[in-house]
């Protein structure tokens, strides 16, 4: 008879419920397919007496998520708690230096700490997984670290963060203002619980610093990513964007050549009929191209309950299957600290927003700067500003290197013509 497999469940939020909820509607085929007992012993949250919809009943619940791993009776434990320090990183470590299997859904926490994590593992020689930690019920991680671990990665990109895309993706179908929108997508489940790592970028940065690592075989490097959110992004850069045939979506960049690992999150404009653009609401939508197999996309749902318990009882099916493999695709002293390439040395063409006077001068002062940062323009639209006072010129670029478009930037940003801070977009040419 083969062994059960007991778990202990830290985190009772929107993905903890979803969790429990799962192995319970799924019981009977999760038995079959593993061919082995999954029960859920212990249970941790912060607030006990929080009214979550489901019964706990049957589970013994532990006050404090750090005492879990001090019980004998534990074989896994399952990490939804969230955050990069604290209880869930003093959760993780005692884990697994205890020797208990780790799942978790912690995207921050692994993009800091994931290599230290995945060193104990590798000692301890026990499964530390994290399927649900990027692109929510995509199987990328499986995707990236197994169907594609016969290719060299050159370049991986994609929309990963649910919350953006659900936003952007809203604002633009019903012409709605970007705080309603949000509010719908927190109600909905999918946001942080601090919605700006959404907005500002910074929850698909630790999923692009995963996703790099995988792909690439280089050590994890959250500092390095050049990020923007899509907080800048207004309907009228919409509007505009859709006159070009674009789509505005926040994406998540990373290429590894000659000149070092360059990784970047911004919006950006995407083709209309990219696969990208056509990702509404919550899904995600990631492509890697390999040496071997050509370019791979994956979609799926990126945020909520269910998709993202899915990932994180995927990990555990694998688990109780097959036990043991080494969290990174490669043990992590094989990984490779790679050199930072700050900008993209590929040729883009860029979206350019600017605020300027509402004089004749204000803008051949602006098209000279352009000319004098040796920039070729695509064109140049003025509309109404806000008062009387300023004015909204749009700019596309020709094809030019990051590098001269942050010369530019520069320059525009010195004028005393220029009333605010100019808002670029990258014209994805994917
Ligand atoms: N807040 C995240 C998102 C949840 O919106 O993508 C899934 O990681």
């Amino acid at each position: 008879m083969v062994q059960g497999l007991r778990i202990a469940l830290a985190g009772l939020g929107t993905v903890g419920c979803g969790v429990l909820k799962l192995l319970k509607d799924n019981a009977d085929l999760i038995g079959r397919r593993t061919g082995r007992k999954i029960e859920v012993i212990a249970i941790s949250a912060r607030n006990k007496n929080r009214d979550r919809g489901i019964d706990l009943s049957g589970y013994d619940w532990v006050d404090n998520v750090v005492d879990l791993p001090k019980r004998d009776d534990i074989d896994l434990v399952i990490e939804l708690i969230g955050g990069s320090e604290g209880p869930a990183l003093e959760l993780a470590q005692a884990c697994l230096k205890k020797g208990i299997s780790l799942i978790t859904a912690n995207k921050a926490m692994v993009a800091h700490h994931g290599l230290e994590l995945a060193e104990l593992a590798e000692k301890a020689h026990i499964p530390l997984a994290y399927e649900a930690a990027v692109a929510g019920g995509i199987p990328i991680i499986k995707g990236i670290k197994e169907g594609a671990a016969a290719n060299e990665i050159s370049r991986i990109f994609g929309i990963l963060n649910g919350t953006s895309n659900f936003i952007l993706t809203t604002m633009e179908k019903d012409k709605r203002g970007f705080e309603d929108v949000l509010s719908e997508a927190q109600a909905l489940g999918y946001a942080e619980a601090d919605p700006t790592f959404d907005i500002e970028g910074i929850d698909a940065a630790h999923k692009l610093a995963i996703l790099s690592t995988l792909a690439f075989g280089t050590k994890l490097d959250f500092a390095s990513i050049k990020t923007a959110g899509i907080q800048t992004v207004t309907l009228a850069d919409m509007e505009k964007a859709a006159d070009m045939g674009y789509r505005i979506r926040l994406i998540g960049q990373a290429k590894k050549n000659d000149q070092g690992l360059f990784q970047k999150v911004s919006p950006c404009l995407v083709p209309c009929n990219h696969p990208l653009a056509q990702a509404a609401g919550s899904l995600n939508a990631v492509v890697a191209e390999g040496n071997q197999v050509g370019r791979l996309l994956f979609e799926g749902a990126g945020a909520g309950a269910a998709p993202t318990a899915s990932a994180v009882v995927a990990d555990l099916v694998d688990i109780a299957r097959s036990g043991y493999t080494v969290p990174f695709g490669m043990p992590v002293e094989y990984l490779e600290t790679a050199a930072t390439n700050k900008a993209d040395s590929d040729k883009q063409s860029a979206y350019i927003r600017l605020s300027i006077a509402n004089t004749p001068k204000a803008v051949s002062t602006v098209v000279a700067t352009i000319a004098d940062a040796d920039i070729a323009l695509e064109s140049l639209n003025q509309q109404e500003g806000k008062d009387d006072a300023t004015a909204d010129v749009i700019l596309v670029t020709k094809p030019c290197t990051e590098e001269a478009l942050k010369t530019l930037l520069k320059a525009l940003n010195i004028l005393p013509e220029i009333k605010s801070s100019p808002v670029t977009m990258d014209i994805l040419n994917i």
